[in-house]
């Protein structure tokens, strides 16, 4: 990153608010844009920007609350608000609540030198991030949770330089650990050996992690054993995802179809949700009731993101996204030949045919869910992926 150039996380509340306008001020870097006052404070924490610019729609008391939340302790950052009502009393509320500046809507010069003036100075910047959970999500089994959550965390690690982890919350029958570490794992430590003890300490967590095969990805595999499971709970999901996060840049959770405790935990935690769904008429119905249910908890379309695997097949992406009502974030291609053999060789796909279909669509996401700081420059990640091209 350009370290000289003020990294900006943009919040708007506004539905209709133009996504990009703010892409081309002098001296700034646009990090990300959230819509939606209520993730703001998560994302702002995950993206750690030099400043936070709050776009501010009517609600002037809901758009002071947001800056008091981001500007106060404990996140102290600093905070640009545009404001389309340029009055003296909202400005003052404004900078009451703790924001820097306040600039009026439309002027990009008056907005930059804002910016820029309440950056953090360098030295102070972008203190240690923590890390993010995506959680892999189907109300119907066998759409390809797993084959995206062992994918998805093996192209973080090679389009990132943050640290990996994966977890299987399919406690009974996961098998993340055969996709990533292939069936000559003999004896295998699992999240069971976590939950006994009486407090989790960073170097026991370690220890229960086990290795992926040809990538850095540590894996804490499922139980293994149905009468072992009951064990974990949503308490131990909790603690164990809270330590996780403190050690990793990037936590992938793998779970199963069941909308259990454990499962809700950890759609709760997650930064993002990947709510995997296939073009066809039982597994679009069952995706309507699990998008409800997550709407009902009052998830954002930011944090739901609608996955279509084998979307060559089926009903197409066009037809999924009219039955649901929901935007069809990214696709996945069918490549049973792909798939199939890097399951049996025990190595996810994007590492033995990176060039694959399958495999640039999994990258494509992983590099627009990787923080920017993080992302590695393409010729080091070429090296990485030692599988070669097929
Ligand atoms: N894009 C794809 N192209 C071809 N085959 C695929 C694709 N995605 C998944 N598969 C295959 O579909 C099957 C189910 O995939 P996977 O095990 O990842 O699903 P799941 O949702 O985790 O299932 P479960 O609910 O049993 O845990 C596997 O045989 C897998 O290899
Ligand atoms: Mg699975």
């Amino acid at each position: 990153m350009n370290e000289d150039r003020t990294h900006v996380l943009i919040v708007h509340q506004d539905p209709a608010a133009e996504e990009g306008a703010y892409d081309d001020l002098p001296g700034v870097v646009v990090l990300a844009e959230v819509m939606g006052y209520e993730r703001a404070v998560e994302e702002a924490d995950y993206q750690s920007p030099d400043v936070v610019l709050v776009v501010a729609a009517g609600d002037v008391e809901a758009t002071r609350r947001l800056v008091e939340a981001l500007a106060g302790e404990p996140h102290s950052l600093p905070v640009v608000v545009v404001s389309p009502t340029y009055q003296p009393s909202t400005v003052t509320r404004y900078l009451a609540a703790g924001a820097r500046n306040v600039v009026p809507a439309g002027d990009a010069g008056a907005l930059a030198l804002a910016l820029t003036g309440a950056s953090r100075p360098l030295k102070s910047r972008r203190p240690s991030r923590r890390g993010r959970i995506f959680t892999v999500y189907s109300g119907k089994g066998g759409v390809g949770k797993t084959t995206l959550a062992a994918n998805l965390a093996a192209a973080l690690s090679v389009v990132t330089t943050g640290k990996v982890a994966v977890v299987d919350l399919d406690l009974s029958f996961g098998d993340v650990h055969f996709q990533m570490c292939g069936t000559d794992l003999k004896a295998r430590t699992t999240i069971h050996d976590l939950v006994s003890l009486p407090q989790l300490e960073p170097d026991q967590v370690e220890r229960a992690m086990i290795s992926a095969h040809r990538c850095p990805v540590r894996i804490l595999s499922a139980v293994g054993d149905p009468e072992k499971t009951e064990d974990v709970g949503a308490r131990e999901v909790r603690e164990v995802l809270q330590a996780l996060k403190s050690h990793y840049d990037y936590v992938v959770v793998d779970t199963p179809s069941n909308f259990d405790d454990r499962t809700l935990e950890a759609l709760e935690m997650a930064g993002v949700v990947l709510l995997v769904a296939a073009p066809d008429v039982p597994t679009v119905a069952k995706t309507s009731i699990s998008l409800a249910s997550m709407q009902k908890l009052g998830y954002s379309e930011n944090k739901v993101r609608l996955v279509l695997n084998r979307a060559d097949t089926g009903v197409g992406a066009r037809r999924v996204e009219e039955a649901l009502a929901y935007r069809v974030w990214a696709q996945i291609p069918s490549d049973g030949r792909v798939v199939l053999r890097a399951v049996n060789e025990g190595v996810p796909f994007v590492l033995t045919a990176p060039r694959s279909r399958a495999a640039r669509a999994v990258t494509a996401m992983a590099l627009q869910l990787a923080h920017p700081a993080d992302v590695r420059k393409p010729a080091r990640r070429l090296r990485l992926n030692l599988g070669g091209a097929r």
